[in-house]
């Protein structure tokens, strides 16, 4: 069976980053052409924002896989029931128990960069979105590496940094009732891995930093004050305003990010009022 090309445009922002499709329809199968304008729109803007896109969860793991094998969340409470692929992002409480995982997002990161194989990329779906609040911010990381002075760059290349799941947990656990007990099943999974602190895109040959406030949480070879004012000083400006894209969510968007080339943050919701966003993540190569 054939399948048709649709009539969509890409438009970029004028931003850091970032670009949105107008007039695509993803609850039906792209055809191979439609396909490789988005893989390359993805790859140009590094985010790009489906517009109005009314899809099951089904049609967002199909259109996901395109990309690759999809991974599995640790905190497997908060995948959607019947999908595991689908990690539910919400700040709502049902009968006291969140049916998702609210805090996500609450530091800079790039998803699963504490997995030897971090995220490709991830798509987020709004699927209740509150009347103010609830943007979602991406950092340029490409542009935070070439603007990195010099002498800096040269200082960094070649280092490598830990990576760990549990970096922030306990503090996140304390505020929040988001964040269960691990079982020791949800540790092994998530044991420290070291990362390059610049990474090279495996699809466009493109320097990144690639650490983040949320998980790296020591460069390895340097006296441990140094890491830390190293790491602080790359985190500082790899989220510079000039970086920074700020999505504020339309009704529907489909939101999908290159792990490889940025960080991101959910600024927050305020508590009274209803966020629900389906996630699923892309695995990608191994960083070098
Ligand atoms: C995430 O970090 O994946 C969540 C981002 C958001 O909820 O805006």
């Amino acid at each position: 069976m054939t399948i048709a090309t649709q009539d969509f445009e890409i438009r970029p922002f004028d931003a850091a980053l970032g670009a949105e499709v107008v007039g695509l329809d993803l609850s039906t199968p792209l055809s191979t052409s439609d396909f490789q304008r988005i893989h390359r729109a993805h790859l140009d803007h590094h985010v790009v924002v489906f517009r109005d896109q009314r899809i099951t969860p089904a049609q967002q793991i199909g259109f996901s896989r395109r990309f690759g094998p999809l991974q599995i969340h640790v905190l497997d409470q908060f995948q959607l029931p019947g999908h595991p692929e689908v990690l539910v992002v919400s700040n709502v409480l049902e009968a006291g128990k969140p049916i998702g995982l609210g805090d996500a997002g609450r530091f800079w990161h790039s998803d699963l960069s504490y997995k030897e194989k971090p995220s490709l990329g991830s798509l987020l779906h709004a699927r209740e979105l509150p009347a103010e609040g609830g943007d979602t911010l991406f950092a340029n990381m490409h542009a935070a590496w070439a603007s990195l002075p010099v002498d800096l760059q040269r200082k960094v290349e070649g280092l490598r940094a830990e990576h760990t799941y549990l970096a922030r947990y306990a503090e996140l656990q304390a505020r929040s009732p988001w964040r269960p007990n691990l079982t020791p099943e949800q540790i092994a999974q998530v044991r420290p891995v070291l990362q390059p602190v610049v990474r090279t895109h495996p699809e466009t040959g493109r320097k990144a930093l690639f650490v983040s406030e949320h998980f790296t949480t020591r460069v390895v070879g340097i006296p441990e004050d140094e890491s830390r004012a190293l790491l602080a000083e790359l985190f500082a400006h790899s989220v510079k305003p000039q970086h920074v894209y700020r999505h504020q969510w339309q009704p529907h968007d489909l939101v999908f990010w290159d792990n490889r080339a940025l960080l991101h943050l959910a600024a927050g919701t305020p508590d009274h009022l209803r966020r629900v966003m389906y996630r699923t993540t892309i695995e990608g190569d191994v960083p070098a």
